[in-house]
């Protein structure tokens, strides 16, 4: 679609809820028109911009005059609850340059392609164990407790050395965290996991013999030496525990609803499994579960035809911008041959995600051994009835039912 130029006059509320779990909520059709900018209100009321065009987008996002702080007293707030909690530092995904690259530097090791390469034969025993559970439990399942959040959850202890046992636990906190629903629930999910790794740091710390995981690194080489203290790993944790296992579960969930859902595309995959790491490419630009990075402006930037204004707050929603026809022709329709590649599902830029080569191993161990393993899978309720999460949170299925 080329540019054309248009006056919005009203601008439109943000986030909003999706009709579909995995298409952009029809609230936004207005603003897919080819402007790559729009005005949108948030929930205080709050003027912001939006990023609904791809080029823009990626421009902006590498855009060091665009911030990331959440501190900032004009950074923007989608929900009550993370203006409650817009205080209190995330690591990584809170901070800019050069405090940022120095957080980033400690963090790569573990998360290259090569480590994610390493970690298939695990990966794929857990997904074995949980699918092996469920089918002598079933049919019929619930897809998400029974296999979509476990798996993920099971991958990031292992990776970071936490406990699986204390799953329910930190499970919950991570709901609460970013679903509230009040903005107390997410204060105090904050508290509650901040004290359950001040304690898991304790014990690590009297261990003899360091475990392997990411954080034991963190704790015996850098909390020790004095380089990171006892908060910021705390906060490395709870971003690489909670951003590990959320998002990912998510992604399993919606992406086996909408494969089901599209029952062509599905046996194509079943028909030429090579198909698997470029379908779950398209998955993610047509999933953007991860819909409303946000920014502030620290100074006026020209994008799109529009000025930015220094303090104005700047939303990215991903799920418009991965429709963006000039890149992505007929966008809406699922296709496993198109080049899905340069979606912004992952974001863009120096925040670009940190576990995203680890994220697209469990995608694909999980989706095809899921479906090879049980050939006749299908949903176990008529899909319109089956509830998702609301657009103020990442987006993926509350349940799933299923049979086979
Ligand atoms: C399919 C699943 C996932 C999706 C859709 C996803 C999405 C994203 C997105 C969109 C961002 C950028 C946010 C922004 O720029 O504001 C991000 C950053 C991040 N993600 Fe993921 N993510 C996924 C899985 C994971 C996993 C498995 C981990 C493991 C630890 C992880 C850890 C992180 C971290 C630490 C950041 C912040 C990076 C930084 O600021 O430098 N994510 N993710």
């Amino acid at each position: 679609m080329t540019a054309t130029p248009r006056t919005q006059t009203e601008p439109v509320a943000f986030p909003q809820d999706r009709t579909c779990p995995y298409h952009p909520p029809t609230a936004y059709d207005p603003l897919r028109d080819g402007r790559p900018l729009a005005r949108i209100t948030l929930y205080d009321g709050r003027p912001a911009w939006l990023v609904t065009g791809h080029a823009v987008a990626r421009t902006l996002l590498t855009d060091p005059r665009l911030s990331s702080d959440r501190t900032r007293p004009d950074f923007p707030a989608p929900t009550e609850r993370f203006a409650g909690t817009q205080n209190r530092r995330v690591a990584l995904l809170g901070f800019d340059d050069p405090q940022h690259h120095a957080q980033r530097r400690m963090m790569v090791p573990s998360f290259t392609l090569r480590r994610a390469v390493e970690l298939r034969p695990e990966i794929q025993r857990i997904v074995d164990e949980r699918l092996d559970a469920m089918i002598a439990q079933g049919p019929p399942a619930e897809l998400v407790n029974a296999f979509a959040l476990p798996v993920p959850s099971m991958v990031i202890c292992a990776l970071l050395g936490v406990p699986y046992t204390d799953h329910d636990f930190f499970e919950a906190q991570s709901r609460r965290l970013l679903r509230g629903p009040k903005a107390s629930d997410t204060q105090d999910a904050r508290d509650q996991l901040d004290a359950y790794f001040g304690e898991l740091i304790d014990r690590k710390l009297k261990e003899e013999r360091p475990g392997d995981g990411v954080l034991d690194e963190l704790v015996h080489d850098r909390l020790r030496s004095g380089e990171l203290s006892r908060v910021d790993v705390i906060a490395f944790a709870t971003i690489l525990l909670v951003a590990g296992h959320e998002t990912t579960a998510n992604m399993i969930s919606l992406g086996t609803f909408t494969l089901l859902q599209h029952p062509e595309r599905l046996a194509e995959l079943r028909a030429d499994p090579a198909l698997l790491p470029t379908a779950v490419e398209e998955l993610m630009r047509m999933l953007s579960i991860a819909d409303g990075l946000l920014r502030v402006a620290t100074e006026d930037v020209e994008a799109g035809g529009e000025t930015i204004r220094a303090g104005e707050g700047v939303v990215f929603s991903t799920s418009v911008i991965n429709r963006d026809e000039d890149v992505y022709p007929d966008a809406d329709t699922l296709d496993w041959h198109r080049s899905a590649r340069h979606h912004v599902g992952f974001g863009f830029g120096i925040h670009q995600c940190l576990g995203q080569n680890l994220a697209r191993a469990e995608m694909e161990i999980a989706l095809r051994t899921l479906f090879t393993r049980l050939p006749g899978l299908r949903l176990a309720a008529p899909a319109d009835e089956i509830p998702f999460k609301p657009g103020d949170t990442i987006q993926g299925m509350l349940e799933l039912p299923v049979t086979w």
